[in-house]
Order: C-alpha cells, then sequence, then structure tokens
C-alpha cells in the first residue's frame, strides 16, 4: 500500500512538473515566478541569474517567488545623490522646525527660493504630535510636501508598537495600510487643512510638480499622500517625485505595486543597516502581508559626501540592505550626514 502511494505521488510530480515545466528551464524572473517544479514552486534568485525549486513551498534568502518583487527597469527620473542631498534633506529637516520662521530658516540656508507656505501639526499621531511642513520653489517649480519624523521616544515607541500590532485598513489606492499611517494621513488631509493648502497652491501654481519627503514614520505619510494625490487625479503621475529616508513597510504588496503604479518616481533610502527600514520585521522574506515598494536606495557605508550608493531594481532585494544586521540604531537619524531631526536648529547649516 505504501510502496503503491510513493509510486502515485512520483507519477503524479512528474505529470505535474511536464505540465509546469522545469524550474531550471526558465530563463527568466517573470517565467520562474509563474512556474513550479512537481510540488515546488521555482524561485528565482537574482544575483545568480537562475531559477531554482524551493524547500516546502518557501523561497530561502536570496529567492523570490513574487513577480512583483522581480527585477524592473529604472523610471525615466533616476534617483542622483544630488537630488536626495541637495533637495530631499532640506526639506525633511526643514519639517522638525517647531515653527514656520524655523522651517524657513533651514530652506533659506540651504535652497533659494523656497517658501514655506504652511506648517501642519496632527494630533494624536501615535501617542504624540506629527508634523507636515508645505512649502513652494520657483526655482524648482515645484510644490514641496515633507514630513518629519517621530519626535521622543514615547512617540517613537508608539509608532513602533503600533506598526508591529496593528491591523490594517484598505486605502483608496487599492491594498490595505497599517492603521497608524492611514489615520495620520487622514488627520492631515480631512481635518487641519493639508489638502485645502495643496490645492490651493496647485491653483496658483498649475504647472508645478508635487515632491513628498519624509523620515521615518513621516515616510509612511508621504507615500500614502503621493499616493493619493495622484489616485485622486490632483496631480498626474509624472508630475510626482517621492523621496523618503528610514522608511518602514507602510502596508502590504497590494498597496506597494499600488503605489509604484500611481508613483513610479519614488525612492526610500537606507542607510547601511538602519534597523527601522526592516519594520515589520517578517517571518519569511516573501510575505505578502507587509511588503516594501521599490525603489531601495542603499548606501552601503555611510552617507558622508562622495558615499557609494546602491539603486535597487527588486522591491525587497536581499542583496541590499536586507543584506546587512540591524543592530546600529543611531544610524536611524543621520542621514546624508547630518543629524536629520535636529539639523534644522542650527539653521540647516
Ligand atoms: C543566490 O545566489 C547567490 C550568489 O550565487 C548565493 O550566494 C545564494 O545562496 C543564492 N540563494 C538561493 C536561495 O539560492
Ligand atoms: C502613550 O501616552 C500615554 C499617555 O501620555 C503614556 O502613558 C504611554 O506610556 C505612552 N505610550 C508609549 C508607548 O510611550
Ligand atoms: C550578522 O550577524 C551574525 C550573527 O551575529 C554574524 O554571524 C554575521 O557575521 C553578521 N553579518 C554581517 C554582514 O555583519
Ligand atoms: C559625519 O561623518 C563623520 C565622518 O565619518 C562622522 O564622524 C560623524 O559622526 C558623521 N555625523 C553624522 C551626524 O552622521
Amino acid at each position: 500500500m505504501f510502496v503503491k502511494l510513493v509510486v502515485w505521488l512520483c507519477f503524479l510530480s512528474i505529470i505535474l512538473s511536464q505540465v509546469s515545466g522545469l524550474c531550471s528551464e526558465q530563463t527568466d524572473c517573470g517565467s520562474c515566478t509563474q512556474a513550479s517544479e512537481g510540488l515546488e514552486v521555482c524561485c528565482w534568485n537574482a544575483t545568480k541569474n537562475s531559477c531554482l525549486p524551493s524547500l516546502l513551498g518557501v523561497c530561502h534568502i536570496g529567492g523570490t517567488r513574487l513577480s512583483y518583487n522581480c527585477p524592473t527597469e529604472l523610471p525615466k527620473f533616476v534617483y542622483t545623490d544630488d537630488f536626495g542631498r541637495s533637495k530631499a534633506l532640506p526639506y525633511i529637516a526643514a519639517a522638525y522646525g517647531t515653527t514656520s520662521t524655523e522651517a524657513q530658516q533651514c530652506l533659506t540656508n540651504t535652497l533659494p527660493g523656497a517658501r514655506v507656505y504652511r506648517q501642519y501639526f496632527a494630533s494624536p499621531c501615535a501617542n504624540g504630535t506629527c508634523s507636515a511642513t508645505l512649502s513652494y520653489s520657483m526655482y524648482d517649480q515645484a510644490i514641496v510636501v515633507s514630513f518629519r519624523g517621530a519626535e521622543g521616544e514615547g512617540q517613537f515607541l508608539q509608532a513602533a508598537t503600533d506598526l508591529l500590532n496593528d491591523e490594517k485598513l484598505p486605502f483608496p489606492t487599492g491594498g490595505n495600510v497599517y492603521h497608524v499611517y492611514r489615520n495620520a494621513f487622514y488627520t492631515f488631509w480631512n481635518e487641519v487643512g493639508l489638502e485645502k493648502g495643496i490645492k490651493y497652491l496647485k491653483n496658483l501654481y498649475p504647472s508645478y510638480e508635487f515632491w513628498a519627503f519624509g523620515h521615518s514614520l513621516g515616510s509612511g505619510m508621504a507615500s500614502l499622500t503621493s499616493s493619493y494625490v495622484v489616485k485622486s487625479g490632483l496631480f498626474s503621475s509624472e508630475k510626482v517625485k517621492m523621496v523618503t529616508t528610514g522608511q518602514t513597510r507602510v502596508g502590504d504588496i497590494k498597496y506597494a505595486k499600488a503605489h509604484d503604479n500611481l508613483v513610479p518616481y519614488t525612492y526610500r533610502i537606507v542607510n547601511i543597516n538602519d534597523m527601522i527600514t526592516k519594520l515589520p520585521t517578517k517571518s519569511y522574506p516573501d510575505l505578502e502581508d507587509s511588503y516594501h515598494s521599490r525603489f531601495e536606495v542603499w548606501y552601503p557605508n555611510g552617507m558622508v559626501k562622495g558615499s557609494k550608493f546602491i539603486i535597487c531594481n527588486q522591491a525587497e532585494q536581499s542583496s541590499c540592505s536586507a543584506s546587512s544586521n540591524d543592530t546600529m540604531l543611531p544610524v536611524h537619524n543621520s542621514y546624508f550626514n547630518v543629524s536629520i531631526n535636529t539639523w534644522v536648529g542650527t539653521g540647516c547649516t
């Protein structure tokens, strides 16, 4: 009886493998992630450029069976260190200003022609207050929203705890996003006037681009805001750019895909092994419940001027920051070699 069963299983697996094709015959990621071999799924190893069978249906670290995670061509707007360092950084740092005047001082010293329009404070937000700064620049022809990260350890801990425990809820873009981000977004958008402010500037400067920047907790809000302005028809995709630092996962893989479709010019910068960017942690890399969007920009050796960086062409690439140990918390607030949350205190000089 047992022998018969084994023979039958072997037979079944041969049939299945003939129907689906062997993993090793697949020469590109797209077809690899659709293929299976007997009872095993196939996993694409982008480092090796090869398709291998999984073990018990789960890909080993370094392999993926998600077509969304296949290597992708970079968008027309390619990230440069200069854009990150001389545009995204000052706007993010200015968002830590406690008043518009303080935020403006930071921009005046770093970006000629950039003007703060208004700051928005949302409370309660992850047990504290969240803040966004809305600016515009004739020089760059852009309307810019930047979101600061958590202020103080209490808010930071609460945000991390919420992320780890929290349920996700649907977002109009498609997919589900973490409650902490969704709540904060709607408070900014509907209750404290961010929508009104953006529409006001858009009316004054209809041809301007829309840039969304953020750090840490603020990165999630930059992600939702940039997706939302395209989804709601306020800006077209080609007009929107998003750059974040220290971004956590924002939602599930459906949201990540929706975000990338709506906002193709989107980069999330990771300094060395910033552990916040690995939250919420996952039991295995292909878990779809919590998934990063593209494109990671990894600075493996820190971010002093001239540092090497890699633009990763997979959404969650095992050879980018995922390959480094998450043991050095202090790098989270140091981006582009400045203390991103306190730089505004010295006027960003
Ligand atoms: C993927 O390829 C790299 C480089 O050859 C190798 O080190 C790694 O173990 C491979 N991963 C899997 C899951 O096959
Ligand atoms: C959130 O705020 C409450 C009241 O201020 C405080 O008791 C609690 O410890 C805070 N939670 C965290 C995680 O800091
Ligand atoms: C990561 O940590 C493990 C265990 O502490 C260690 O064996 C490994 O060498 C570390 N890898 C890197 C790249 O630092
Ligand atoms: C900037 O880089 C220098 C040289 O590596 C380092 O000593 C310093 O701590 C860095 N500062 C920040 C805020 O990252």
